[in-house]
């Protein structure tokens, strides 16, 4: 008999689920988008909310690239400049870095000149071939045993990449400094005029719009593909617990799973956690079908570790002292409604519907607002319009996909240890 798998081999929240028997969930449009961007050699340029899935999907993408020990993962850019990223591209084609610094101030053409490392201080990276390389790799690189990179823009470095076939997959970029935001750029332009087949790029930022994360201009522009992963959809997270079950030989009645869909809406995350808790418990029970005690304790277990801090960012957002509460019923709108994305004419008619009285758009928009200030935790977000260039904000979306299934979960499932003081049952009706 083959070995029986752990729940924790199957179900992985919070990191990325491309290991062997870790359940991964096919990202349909997107997915399909990055792999063709890369085929390519066009740049993704992975965009969303928080906790959507973009790092496991690019990660999924760059799995032969991994593989193969091309991969160059920077994690997060935070506090990092385009030199460190060179730095560790560098070491991996088999390299020692050194970097230089040039106590000299910038002049305009800054970017151009050298990296500006810190406080206007120009560097330049001095890369020599390290002991311990292989004598294949020594002999590859041969005539190039020495490098000096002195701009973003050095075409030395690139060809190296390229010669090597390099996958460089940065993360984070939302978290990007002004200065590594300009020296990418100029770095991305001159990828795009060397023609380059072998050396990918791929960038990820949770931004809601694809703009903000690098510097566009038409060089950048052709090269970059927006690849816009949303919430997970129904059918996506259906396969994490059913697919997911069935790897653990644990068998999943429909109306639980479909309890289970419901409760993690768009967030591979609280399916991935929910699944993994319901699991584990399961097995140490000795039972084969999950059971829907089980899953209100998986629900709990998720309110109490993992939700408290959004349970109480919802609770500080719908607090008011007027009779109406719009803020709670926009939420509550929002929650239950299948689209990521809503418009305030959709608003209107959700709300409108669920207070049993036409609500005007002007009632609002005051509320609407406050929910995507600071005070009330930025719960929201403005989301470009989808139509291509239309810099219309008149969409809006949960900041954090997961916040959803927590306002289900308050609003639904009405678990006491979740709810609200009043059993967990929205006052509206
Ligand atoms: N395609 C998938 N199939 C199954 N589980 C997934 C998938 N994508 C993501 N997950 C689960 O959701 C979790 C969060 O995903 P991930 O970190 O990729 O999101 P993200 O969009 O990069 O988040 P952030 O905005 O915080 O960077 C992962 O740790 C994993 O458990
Ligand atoms: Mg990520």
């Amino acid at each position: 008999m083959t070995k029986q798998m752990k729940p924790s081999e199957v179900f992985v929240p919070g990191k990325f689920p491309i290991e062997e028997h870790n359940i991964y969930t096919d990202r349909g449009a997107p997915q399909e988008s990055f792999q063709t961007a890369l085929k390519r050699s066009f740049v993704p340029l992975v965009f969303g909310s928080y906790g959507v899935g973009k790092s496991s999907l690019s990660r999924y993408c760059t799995k032969g690239a991994e593989k193969n020990k091309k991969l160059v993962y920077i994690e997060s850019v935070h506090g990092k400049s385009l030199a460190d990223i060179l730095t560790r591209l560098l070491e991996i084609l088999g390299y020692e870095v050194t970097v230089e610094r040039q106590i000299q101030t910038i002049c305009e053409s800054g970017a151009e000149t050298g990296f500006e490392l810190q406080g206007g201080i120009l560097g330049y990276l001095k890369a020599k071939i390290g002991g311990k390389l292989s004598r294949k790799r020594k002999k590859l690189l041969g005539t190039k045993r020495e490098v000096l990179v002195k701009s973003p823009t050095d075409s030395r470095i690139l060809d190296l990449c390229e010669d090597a076939g390099l996958m460089l997959l940065i993360d984070e970029m939302h978290r990007a400094s002004d200065i590594l935001r300009r020296d990418l750029s100029a770095f991305l332009k001159a990828y795009a005029n060397r023609n380059h087949k072998k050396f990918k790029i791929g960038i990820i930022g949770t931004e809601t719009d694809a703009s903000k994360i690098v510097i566009r201009d038409p060089g950048v522009d052709r090269l970059l593909q927006e690849v816009h992963v949303l919430p997970i959809t129904e059918s996506e997270s259906r396969r994490i617990v059913f697919e997911g079950m069935k790897r653990l030989d644990i068998k999943v009645p429909e109306e639980i799973g479909i309890r289970i869909i419901r409760a993690s809406v768009g967030s591979p995350f609280v399916a991935q956690y929910i699944c993994l808790e319901m699991a584990e418990k399961c097995r140490e029970r000795g039972l084969d079908t999950l059971t829907s005690e089980l899953l209100n304790e998986a629900l709990r277990t998720y309110a109490s570790s993992k939700a408290q801090r959004m349970i109480h960012q919802y609770r500080l957002a719908i607090e008011t002292t007027g009779e109406k509460r719009y803020r709670q019923k926009i939420l509550h709108a929002m929650a239950l409604c299948d689209d990521d994305y809503v418009t305030m004419e959709q608003l209107v008619a959700l709300v409108s519907k669920q207070m049993g009285e036409v609500v005007p758009s002007t009632a609002l928009s005051g509320p609407l607002r406050q929910l995507k200030n600071e005070e009330y935790g930025l719960i929201l977000t403005d989301v470009s319009g989808p139509s291509a260039g239309s810099r219309a904000f008149n969409y809006s979306a949960f900041t954090d996909p997961a916040m959803k299934s927590i306002i289900r979960m308050i609003e639904e499932f009405g678990t006491p240890d979740i709810g609200s003081e009043n059993g967990g049952k929205a006052s509206s009706s």
